[in-house]
């Protein structure tokens, strides 16, 4: 039996985690509940007395989990009927076993994943208990905003995509290799904008996307980029006719980096490398600027009716993709549980027998790569295939800016070499990882 090396925790003081919990989380809290002020108006117009009502019991559930998270109280069990509470407070209960009984598990005494999951979950239950207001997505303007303010990156984006696609009917092996590697980088530089990350702030693209990758290459500190084309012209071979190969992106954020996750889908599509894309969304707010079902329909949307030539193009492909069904969007509870995926085929047999169907799943931002490894403190040398610890449902590949300090499949010495030059580089975002597992 292997022994997994601890999860990270606000309990190690000084850490990222702790910082997080300290002073990132009580911001988000303070940010939903001055963005629910500020909807009163609207509420009371669309719901009278009652959508007034609804809001201030919310406020106040969610001034009190601030207070509990401030105040390092225990993490109380979930009191909604909402269709997930029942694993949630198993899961608790689960912490509090490994805690070796010690009884309660407070905010800064508990894995980092956990409560940090256990806040989004709790600001869901805020809304989803109080109707009139219970579909209010809290996060939704800030999407919104990251969207609009990365403008030109999609205008210029879209443009040279559409330009791609006027020959790539032409396009030799070497040239369609060179593309498939600038739309994954463009897809993962796309995850540094994330909301939560900057609190809430300001994250959108703002310079052009496809410019910057020469730069950035450096940055990259696990590229297996040539094993994803080796996949695909394998897979090829292997599907000829008799199946399909199939891709699955786990999104993250929507807002630039949904925008870049499309065109990544629309090239595998259109350079014939795959003949389906399943995307998978989160079915609560989360994460800040997580993408929902709502999230994904509406950048189609706001693409297709755009007023801008490719950008509209792209928005009409990408509408038609879904409705031929070679597109397909999923959400699954499993993504917003604060399970890592190491005990997805438990907890979520189906999700795991429907990744099992893809030829490559690509896991986008830190979230995920945290899910991946169990958020633990790893040695920065030890094998993803290890990490994943177990969960291998098919070959699968992160594209993640790293946020958050956990690192693994580096070569000795790689990480240490960096950190002495950059001594916060796990955590600024400035550093990227295309990494895949494809033994099974
Ligand atoms: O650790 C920083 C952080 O804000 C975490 O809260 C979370 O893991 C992550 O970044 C969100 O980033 P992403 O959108 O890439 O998953
Ligand atoms: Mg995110």
């Amino acid at each position: 039996v292997t022994v997994l090396p601890v999860s990270l925790s606000a309990r190690f003081k000084g850490s990222f985690a702790y910082f997080t919990i300290k002073d990132r989380l009580p911001q988000i809290l303070t940010k939903v509940i001055d963005t629910l002020h500020r909807h009163k108006n609207e509420f009371f117009e669309e719901h009278g007395e009652k959508g007034v009502e609804a809001e201030k019991r919310a406020i106040s559930f969610l001034s009190k989990l601030r207070n509990e998270l401030q105040t390092d109280k225990p993490v109380t069990p979930l009191e909604d009927e909402l269709p997930d509470a029942a694993l949630w407070n198993q899961y608790l209960d689960y912490q509090r076993n490994l805690a070796n009984g010690s009884g309660e598990l407070s905010w800064f005494q508990s894995p980092w994943l956990f409560v940090e999951c256990y806040m989004y979950r709790r600001i869901h239950a805020a809304l989803a208990q109080n109707p009139p207001i219970e579909n209010f997505d809290v996060f939704k303007e800030g999407k919104a905003q990251n969207f609009f303010e990365s403008q030109e990156a999609v205008i210029a984006l879209c443009t040279y995509f559409q330009e791609l696609l006027k020959n790539i009917k032409d396009l030799d092996e070497k040239q369609l290799q060179e593309e498939l590697f600038k739309l994954l980088q463009v897809s993962l530089w796309g995850n540094k904008c994330d909301l939560s990350f900057s609190a809430g702030g300001d994250s959108s693209q703002k310079s052009s996307p496809l410019q910057s990758l020469g730069n950035l290459l450096p940055y990259i500190v696990v590229n297996d980029m040539e094993k994803i084309w080796s996949l695909f012209v394998n897979a090829k071979k292997r599907n000829t006719e008799k199946s399909n190969v199939r891709v699955d992106i786990v999104l993250d954020n929507a807002g630039f980096e949904l925008v870049s996750d499309f065109v990544l889908a629309d090239f595998l599509l259109s350079s014939k490398l795959a003949d389906e894309v399943h995307f998978h969304g989160k079915s609560i707010p989360w994460y800040v600027s997580d993408t929902t079902k709502h999230d994904f329909n509406w950048t189609v949307k706001q693409l297709q009716s755009a007023n801008h030539m490719w950008m509209s193009r792209c928005g009409i492909n990408w509408e038609g993709n879904l409705k031929k069904g070679v597109w397909v969007y999923h959400d699954h509870m499993f993504w917003t549980l604060p399970h890592d995926f190491s005990s997805m085929a438990g907890v979520a047999p189906d999700l795991y027998a429907d990744l099992q169907k893809s030829n490559l799943i690509f896991f986008k931002g830190d979230l995920n790569y945290r899910k991946l490894t169990g958020d633990r403190k790893w040695e920065y040398t030890v094998p993803f295939h290890q990490a994943l610890n177990k969960f291998h449902p098919a070959p699968l590949c992160s594209l993640r800016t790293l946020k958050s300090d956990t690192q693994v499949g580096l070569k000795p010495g790689q990480g240490e070499e960096i950190q002495a030059s950059e001594p916060e580089w796990m955590v600024m975002g400035k550093y990227g990882i295309v990494q895949i597992d494809a033994a099974l």
